[in-house]
């Protein structure tokens, strides 16, 4: 029991997760967009003022990674740190990800702690031994039912054929949990989203399950199963476990309060069973809380089907950063798709939402907002009047529908809509400073209206560096400096969401000078 003595407990964090990616092979912007989505999440939430985890990582067992190790002449733990450090950690830098933690599957803060869930599951009566034969799809690492496959008997995912397999080992008593799982989607309809994702769970739950096999004897490279290591544990039941072990289970009893149960789970569709069936399932053998949402995002496609590096259809993240920037391939990807369906990239339509979006609508005002106010008043912000009436209030009143807008929007990972409501208040801002003229009223010398629209333009892009700094965090950090926000305001990341709408947060007096350009004219064209 905890008494007064203990102080309060701390503040359960935001837990956010992405799916912890393989390391055979070298990331795509199919990986990269989970992770991004992710990042975004995470800095709004942080914007909101709530402590938050954001925790990504790596997962480095089973047999393709293996296979991919043997491939290379390494040994699979050499080519695993090999590719976490040369292309999976570079990968997060070169979109400005900022993750809280990264686990790998191969520390021992994972594997102990895999071995102590799984010895308490053996003791509660949670394992038998059993045979399985199946056919089962190696890039996936999973059996799948005979009904799944496609004709010529080839993996739904991957396209490729699978292997039957016969094997002696331990199982999971997954389908003693079916009703459990039901009633917990019955009553917790936010359990797995979006609606689409929600149903196909639901009936695939309801069409009865299978136990599931939780070891396999038929190579080495994975985490032993403790009371009989000629086996090793199923590459992904070791994986599922990474986010409790992240959250400190079985370590750091306070710390795992203070973090789980998970906000968010952040998965790609094909992973949805094993997020939304096992994992819940293993986390009630265990006796642990469940995650309260688990979203399955759609697929990147190329030609109409899922990129992959095994089709030869993976587009590495640094192709695209090196061109546009990091700031635009954030907003591309969430503005461009939604987030629970699939959707296509082209380059095209990445080229022409810089230019039209981002250097145009965006970049081009604060440009010609700060540039006027070198001009017109020697860098130094006006005071702007009273500000509360005319075409100066009414873009007041719109800032504050658009924050309560976009925070709705964002937190319900509605990111295409969030955007689309900032840059529509974008869109407006742009409207505004065009049939205000200010050039107009500094030739007339009307001071004290060019003085209103000035200050009112830098207010609106001081909201909007506040309301993009998630998504596009170097433009916004400019931004900010150009309207010589920091000293009065202090630093961006800590402006919150909720004051946002606050007009008159600038300070006259403020210094505004001209920055570095947002978002540089495309010199040549991409790809
Ligand atoms: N290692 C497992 C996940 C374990 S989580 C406990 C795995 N790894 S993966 O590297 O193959 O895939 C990781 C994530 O990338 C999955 O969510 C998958 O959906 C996502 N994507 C891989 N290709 C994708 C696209 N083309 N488009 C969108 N996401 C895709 O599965």
């Amino acid at each position: 029991m905890p008494t007064e003595q203990d102080g309060p407990a701390a503040e359960k964090a935001f837990f956010v997760t992405t799916p912890i990616y393989y390391v055979n092979d070298v990331p795509h912007i199919g990986h990269a967009y989970t992770t991004v989505a992710g990042d975004v999440l995470t800095r709004w939430h942080r914007q909101k003022g709530e402590r938050v985890v954001y925790l990504t990582g790596t997962d480095e067992h089973g047999e393709k990674i293996l296979a991919a190790a043997a491939e290379h002449g390494m040994s699979p733990q050499e080519w695993t740190d090999h590719m976490v450090e040369s292309a999976w950690k570079p990968m997060l830098a070169a979109l400005d990800i900022a993750n809280d933690d990264f686990i790998r599957t191969t520390s021992a803060r994972h594997e102990d702690r895999v071995r102590d869930f799984w010895i308490a599951l053996h003791e509660a009566g949670q394992v038998y031994k059993g045979s399985y034969t199946g056919s089962y799809c190696v890039s996936c690492e999973e059996f799948k039912l005979p009904s799944e496959l496609l004709e010529g008997g080839l993996c739904p995912v991957h396209g490729r054929p699978v292997r039957e397999i016969s094997e002696d080992n331990y199982f999971f008593p997954l389908s003693t949990y079916a009703q459990r799982l039901l009633e917990h989607y019955e009553t917790h309809p936010e359990f797995v989203q979006p609606e689409s994702a929600r149903n196909e769970v639901v009936s695939f739950v309801r069409g009865g399950l299978q136990d599931i096999s939780m070891s396999r004897s038929s190579f080495d490279w994975g985490v032993p199963v403790p009371w009989d290591p000629s086996h090793v544990i199923y590459v992904w039941i070791d994986a599922l476990q990474n986010y409790i072990n992240a959250a400190g289970w079985g370590t750091d009893p306070e710390r795992f309060a203070a973090t789980w149960p998970a906000d968010v789970h952040l998965v790609g569709k094909d992973i949805l069973r094993f997020h939304a069936v096992i994992w819940p399932a293993m986390l009630m053998a265990a006796g642990l809380g469940l995650p309260r949402t688990v979203f399955a995002n759609g697929w990147l496609l190329v030609g109409g089907e899922k990129m992959s590096k095994t089709k030869l259809t993976g587009i590495p993240p640094q192709q695209i950063t090196d061109h546009f920037g990091s700031d635009a391939y954030r907003y591309y990807f969430l503005r461009e798709l939604s987030f629970g369906q699939d959707g296509s990239f082209s380059w095209e339509s990445m080229a022409q939402r810089y230019t039209s979006e981002l250097a145009n609508d965006f970049g081009n005002l604060a440009s010609r907002v700060v540039a006027m106010v070198v001009r017109y008043r020697d860098s130094v912000l006006p005071d702007g009047g009273d500000q509360s009436v005319g075409e100066e209030g009414a873009l007041a009143s719109a800032l504050s529908a658009v924050a309560v807008r976009a925070d709705k929007l964002f937190c319900a990972l509605d990111f295409q809509g969030a955007l689309t409501a900032v840059f529509d208040f974008v869109k407006q801002v742009n409207g505004y400073v065009t049939e205000r003229a200010p050039w107009v009223l500094a030739k007339a010398g009307d001071d004290a209206a060019l003085d209103r629209v000035l200050y009112a333009s830098a207010e609106s892009l001081r909201a909007m560096a506040v309301l993009l700094n998630a998504v596009m965090p170097r433009a916004c950090a400019k931004l900010w400096a150009s309207l010589g926000a920091e000293p009065a305001l202090g630093p961006l990341a800590d402006q919150r969401i909720d004051s946002v709408a606050r007009w008159g947060q600038l300070p006259a007096e403020a210094r505004v000078t001209r920055g570095e350009v947002l978002f540089p004219r495309l010199e040549e064209p991409a790809s």
